[in-house]
């Protein structure tokens, strides 16, 4: 593969190196419903699109890659599509060892544990311990993954620490709030895509994505490739990203800059 971009020129300035990719991969139903194939082809392709993904991102050396593979919303469809959707996560996480292995793949699936099928979370707890060395890339599984659902948890969490008297409802800041976050151990994705043209979070990471830059690419997920990561990756470099602050040039401003000049 050629590079036209390289993360690693940027590994010096911390606000144009994507440390943390998040990608919402939308668009394998309606992939498979153009081409008049049923649905689980179009999901069968999108495995292999997360194969390109995990190596173009291994490329351009983002060290953290998140995918949103399974939403807690995802139980409300057909218990056929359920049953083969998990049906592919295991065959993946069986299929995919040697390779990931191979090349220093990391894999950790984040969500709730409780109503995932056995089979697929046995699959899982072993893929975790054997990659758990692995560095060179991180790959970050959403499965039965909901934001709403883990800021509750948080707060249940929290709660359950102040009516114990180990902290005071003061103390919890922002840090304490995304510390008790089941991605505490992550910082927030720097840049989040999402495929299909949709432009929406739909419950992805909510709390993690307040400063996030957005990316929507048109193309049906199976359809995804190393080029539109590429481009994804490009925009994101051009972009000012401010944090709430104002952006250089306008510290310096005198004091009648227009309230268009403040940065949100
Ligand atoms: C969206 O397509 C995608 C999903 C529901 C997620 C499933 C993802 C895969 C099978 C990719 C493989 C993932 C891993 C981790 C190996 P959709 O069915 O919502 O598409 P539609 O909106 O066109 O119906």
């Amino acid at each position: 593969m050629q590079i036209l971009y390289d993360n690693k020129d940027f590994i010096k300035d911390s606000k144009k190196f994507v440390k943390h990719l998040a990608v919402i991969m939308d668009g394998n139903g309606r992939w498979a419903e153009q081409r008049g194939l049923p649905r689980w082809k179009g999901h069968e392709m999108g495995v292999h699109a997360v194969r390109r993904l995990i190596e173009a991102a291994g490329h351009f050396r983002i060290p953290v890659v998140s995918v949103f593979a399974f939403s807690s919303e995802n139980w409300k469809r057909p218990e056929r599509e359920v049953r083969l959707l998990f049906s592919l996560f295991r065959r993946y996480f069986l299929s995919e060892r040697k390779n990931l292995l191979r090349n220093g793949i990391r894999i950790s699936v984040f969500g709730r544990r409780d109503r995932i099928p056995e089979f697929v979370r046995e699959a899982v707890t072993t893929l975790e311990n054997e990659t758990r060395k692995c560095s060179r890339l991180h790959l970050r599984i959403a499965l039965d993954y909901g934001s709403r659902h883990e800021i509750v948890e948080a707060v249940h969490s929290l709660v359950r620490d102040v009516v114990s008297r180990k902290i005071m409802p003061e103390q919890i800041t922002e840090e304490l709030f995304s510390e008790s976050l089941s991605t505490a151990d992550i910082a927030d994705p720097d840049l989040i895509i999402r495929t299909a043209g949709e432009h929406r979070l739909s419950n992805f990471l909510l709390w993690q994505a307040a400063y996030s830059e957005l990316y929507f690419c048109p193309k049906f997920w199976p359809d995804f490739s190393e080029f539109d990561l590429e481009k994804a990756l490009a925009d994101f470099q051009s972009r000012t990203r401010r944090f709430g602050a104002l952006v250089a040039s306008n510290i310096y401003q005198s004091d009648n800059r227009d309230a268009s000049s403040e940065a949100v």
